[in-house]
């Protein structure tokens, strides 16, 4: 017993040794304030401030929860941590978290518990060591966000704080604080007025706003501050305001400079929120992204960038949102900035960070349904496939913050809940040759030719490599059909990439068909990234002509498959499926049909404007159930529509940019057709099309791919050898489960008898006949997979009916069911009794249970029913039925003692059975 113990007390104490999973570092409560260094992760919880390394292991934390000294006055009270062991109930609160790096020093400031402000400065390097400490409000009192904090520099004057504080958080009483919408505190005592002062050598007007005002971001670039905010305009109605201060020769003289410009996503969209933002690193113009969202909501948000460089032509301080000096009278309607791009429309969007690499830019965004997604758009704002590079299995939302590692500059960390997650940025080393590397589509990657492997470009540092193009292209190499007045066929090909190589001199192709080699004799010689082939034959087969060109540059080869179709043969009704079809075969579409390149437009988005005149019906998708799976698909999906019957395959596409992914048709009848939906790896809307067999796709329908389903626990969690207990599952997304699975029986799947998204009912299959209780545990069915419950579930013997007593009183008929104690805890919803009189049944409403160490007592009521002595009682449970012999001699009166002093009951029933046996051995 001692030995189970101790192995009990092992066993759990597991977990709380908190074993931190790579690249994840775990912490005591929710994240409140992160912030990232070159080489330092800086985060505060509720308890604890830590600092961690780039890697993210733990290098010091120290405890935010000490002891409130209370004062004379509010602003007396100090805030003391004695030692980690003494008595700690005051929680200091950072709201603000400042990696000063040129001076070496952290500073957090927030709010202690009398509700009031206070700062400290702490050592950059051992944030145990507090170098000062003051009793002052410096951003924010309250948790809540819309408001914003970061350093600035004056130049020549040094490095300051400017806060920009939404309106409850700038007066209080009670604090005996006052501070306007955008305040600029000193950061240290030689700048005249004291560390965290904001006066100035001259009297300070204030920066004032007279509505609500939300504050998404703040930064400076150069001598500008930007200032990003949502200004309430309306129950509905929200502006998106910018704000420019030009830092300069001191604080007031910054304040002074105040212009502003208002975003504007849409014409008409005034209910459009931003939600964050980031800077598009490079030079001039200054881009910038931000999350806005559409409609005001969670759900529709979409990326888009604006050049947001400062208009210094604007007079200053002539805002109607913002003001200060000038404060009333009419002022000009802001300058409005559209849009340079909408990058991106996907639900949830609730953080964003923006690099770039080479003359891409990286986008990362967190979701508040838990994913982490990159986007790459090249120089002309033409995005490639979305990647998902992280999903939590919950659906934890992302922190408004993404930051990049930048020790490696191959790491972002992204904060969930209480974890902090270091995600590497591309996983370039899981593409194993030079096209997957190249198809990624994905700068961060290239082929390396010393390591004939995919790396990060940082990793290839002395060595040649291949990388994607500058502009966004589907396909590594694209080519080209003309054909000259002499009838001679010359095939264009063109490779699209980017490379580190000194000498393009050694730029080759060889163009090899069924019989060799195809290129006449006088080709012209190649020229990166270009290569030419007149072919040897005028005329190209009927069926098509395939072809292999082998590219070689410096010490790296590859080869693509080519297949050159006749121009003139591409034919058929116009559409934009045969106009693809003709543009991908190397040929050019005109008003007149498909023909040699060098008569009409080569280029692919001609096709996107034909509309279709089509000599038959197409198929059209009216309907596809379900249109909402989770992440694993489903298997025997329905769609629904009409014409449907040529239809051979489903066609499911997250974007244009993005790779198909299809299907095939199992059971067709022109109005219905089953197939499979496919598993993914992104949580989104994907459109599906359903395709003929000449390859063109017809329709658009949406199917949403949403969070895969988790079981927590089973109500209640065992069942008897008989089967069809009704069993609760709990767990989340369980709309999704298509069967349950119990580990004895593999094989057996059991349909949900109902479902919703917190819980799923089913009943539990027989057990083949056995002896001894065993456990067996539950898995759920979710198309292709099998998810294990982590929750123990029991199969017992199935329960033992030992007598039953009844009792005439009242008007009815009271039944007392004897049954042996068990651990299948029934209860009295899982049992039906009749009692049989005459052959007549007669229910017997359940009204309570009993236990007692060894038994279990069922009580029921037969209503309207002369007094009679029942002969038999029926009992059912599951798809069981046991019948119970003549009630025993239990004495009326304890009966009716029982019914009279409820609580005496299990006491009685021990007397009773007691008689009971006395009764029994007497008869011997
Ligand atoms: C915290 O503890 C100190 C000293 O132990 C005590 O004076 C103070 O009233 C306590 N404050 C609260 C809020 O419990
Ligand atoms: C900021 O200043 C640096 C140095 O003068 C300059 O190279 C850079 O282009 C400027 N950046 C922006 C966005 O103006
Ligand atoms: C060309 O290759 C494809 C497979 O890639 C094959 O199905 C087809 O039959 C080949 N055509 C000819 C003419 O060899
Ligand atoms: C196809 O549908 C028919 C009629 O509904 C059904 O009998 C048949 O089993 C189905 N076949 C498959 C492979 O699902
Ligand atoms: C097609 O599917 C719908 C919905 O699943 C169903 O109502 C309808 O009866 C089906 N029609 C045929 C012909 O199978
Ligand atoms: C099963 O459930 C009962 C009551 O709900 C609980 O006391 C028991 O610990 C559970 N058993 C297991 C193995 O989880
Ligand atoms: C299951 O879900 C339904 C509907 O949301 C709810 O009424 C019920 O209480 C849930 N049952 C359990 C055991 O959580």
């Amino acid at each position: 017993m001692v030995l189970l113990l101790a192995l009990v007390v092992i066993l759990s104490g597991e977990p709380a040794l908190c074993l931190q999973e790579e690249g994840a570092f775990t912490l005591d409560g929710d994240i409140r304030q992160f912030a990232v260094t070159t080489d330092t992760v800086y985060i505060a919880t509720e308890e604890t401030l830590y600092q961690l390394s780039h890697s993210l292991t733990l290098v010091q934390s120290l405890s935010l929860r000490g002891i409130l000294k209370e004062g004379k006055s509010v602003e007396e009270a100090q805030f003391h941590r004695v030692s980690e062991t003494t008595e700690r109930n005051a929680t200091f609160n950072v709201h603000v978290l400042l990696p000063f790096v040129a001076n070496k020093s952290l500073v957090s400031c927030g709010a202690t518990d009398n509700g009031c402000g206070y700062c400290e400065v702490l050592d950059l390097n051992n944030i145990k060591t507090i170098i000062y400490s003051e009793r002052i409000q410096v951003g924010p009192l309250r948790r809540s966000s819309g408001s914003v904090a970061f350093l600035m520099n004056i130049e020549n004057r040094g490095t300051y704080i400017l806060t920009a504080l939404r309106k409850e958080e700038r007066h209080s009483i009670k604090c005996n604080t006052d501070y306007n919408t955008v305040n600029i505190h000193d950061t240290s005592d030689e700048q005249g007025g004291g560390i965290f002062s904001t006066t100035d050598t001259s009297v300070i007007p204030p920066i004032s706003s007279g509505g609500d005002v939300e504050f998404v971001d703040g930064f400076q670039i150069n001598s500008t501050v930007y200032l990003l905010s949502n200004v309430q305009s309306g129950p509905r109605n929200n502006k998106v305001r910018l704000v420019w201060l030009t830092t300069n020769s001191s604080k007031t003289q910054t304040l002074r400079s105040l212009r502003g410009a208002t975003l504007v996503v849409a014409d008409g969209a005034e209910s459009s929120r931003l939600v964050a933002s980031s800077v598009i690193p490079g030079e001039p113009p200054v881009l910038w992204s931000g999350v806005f969202s559409v409609d005001g909501g969670q759900t529709n948000t979409e990326l888009v960038v604006f050049d947001i460089s400062p208009d210094l032509t604007i007079a200053v301080d002539q805002d109607p949102d913002f003001c200060f000096g000038t404060c009333t009278g009419s002022k000009p309607t802001p300058k409005r900035l559209k849009p340079k791009a909408v990058l991106l429309r996907q639900n949830y969007m609730t953080s964003v960070l923006a690099l770039r690499q080479r003359v891409w830019m990286v986008f990362f965004m967190g979701t508040s349904d838990g994913q982490l997604i990159k986007l790459v758009v090249d120089k002309n704002y033409h995005p490639a496939c979305l990647t998902v590079l992280y999903r939590a299995n919950d659906n934890r939302p992302v922190f408004p913050k993404i930051h990049l590692d930048q020790v490696d500059h191959k790491h972002v960390y992204v904060a969930l809940r209480h974890q902090v997650k270091r995600v590497p940025v591309s996983n370039c080393s899981t593409f194993t040759n030079l096209q997957e590397c190249l198809s990624a589509q994905d700068p961060n990657c290239v082929w390396c030719s010393s390591k004939r492997s995919c790396e990060f470009e940082d990793d290839c540092k002395d060595s040649e490599w291949l990388s994607i193009p500058e502009d966004f292209h589907n396909d590594p190499v694209s080519y080209k059909l003309e054909r000259s007045h002499a009838g001679q066929l010359k095939l264009i090909v063109q490779t699209h990439l980017t490379t580190r190589q000194k000498d393009l001199s050694g730029f080759a192709c060889q163009f090899v068909g069924a019989f060799g080699e195809m290129c006449d004799r006088n080709n012209p010689p190649p020229q990166f990234p270009q290569c030419t082939c007149i072919l040897r034959s005028g005329t190209l087969p009927d069926e098509g002509l395939n072809l292999t060109v082998r590219f070689r540059l410096g010490t790296v080869s590859f080869t693509e498959q080519l297949k050159l179709n006749n121009c003139s043969n591409i034919r058929g009704s116009p559409s934009s499926f045969l106009c693809e079809r003709c543009v991908k075969s190397g040929c050019s579409w005109s008003k007149t049909g498909c023909s040699w390149d060098n008569l009409g437009v080569g280029n692919a988005s001609v096709c996107q404007t034909i509309k279709s005149k089509m000599s038959f019906s197409p198929p059209e998708i009216s309907s596809i159930s379900p249109s909402v799976v989770s992440l694993y698909g489903r298997n025997h999906a329905v769609l629904s529509g009409y014409n449907l019957s040529d239809v051979t395959r489903v066609r499911f596409q997250r974007d244009t940019a993005c790779a198909a992914q299809e299907s095939p048709v199992w059971n067709n009848t022109g109005v219905n057709l089953t197939f499979h939906i496919p598993s993914t790896d992104y949580k989104g809307v994907v459109s599906v099309c359903v395709v003929l067999p000449d390859g063109s796709c017809h329709g658009n329908y949406g199917i949403s791919y949403q969070s895969s389903p988790t079981c927590i626990r089973t109500e209640p969690n065992s069942t008897w050898f008989s089967g069809k207990r009704t069993i609760t599952l709990i767990g989340s997304h369980l709309e999704f489960v298509e069967g349950v699975i119990h580990s004895h029986n593999p094989q057996d799947v059991t349909l949900p008898r109902s479902s919703n998204s917190g819980n799923l009912t089913y009943e539990t299959a027989a057990a083949k006949s056995t002896q001894q209780s065993f456990f067996s545990s539950v898995s759920l069915k979710v198309a292709n997979e099998t998810l294990v419950c982590s929750t123990s579930f029991k199969y017992h013997p199935d329960p033992e009916f030992i007598a039953f007593n009844s009792l005439t009183t009242m008007g009815y008929v009271l039944i007392i069911v004897e049954k042996k104690k068990h651990e299948l805890e029934m209860t009295t919803a899982e049992l039906s009794v009749w009692g049989v009189h005459g052959g007549k049944q007669h229910p017997c409403i359940m009204t309570g249970k009993e236990t007692s160490n060894k038994m279990e007592f069922f009580h029921c009521h037969i209503k309207n029913i002369p007094d009679v002595t029942f002969q038999e009682l029926m009992i059912q449970y599951g798809d069981r039925t046991v019948r119970l012999g003549p009630p025993s001699l239990l004495p009326q009166v304890l009966l009716i003692l029982r019914v009279l002093i409820p609580c005496m009951f299990v006491v009685l029933v021990m007397i009773c059975r007691w008689q009971k046996k006395l009764t029994t051995e007497k008869k011997l």
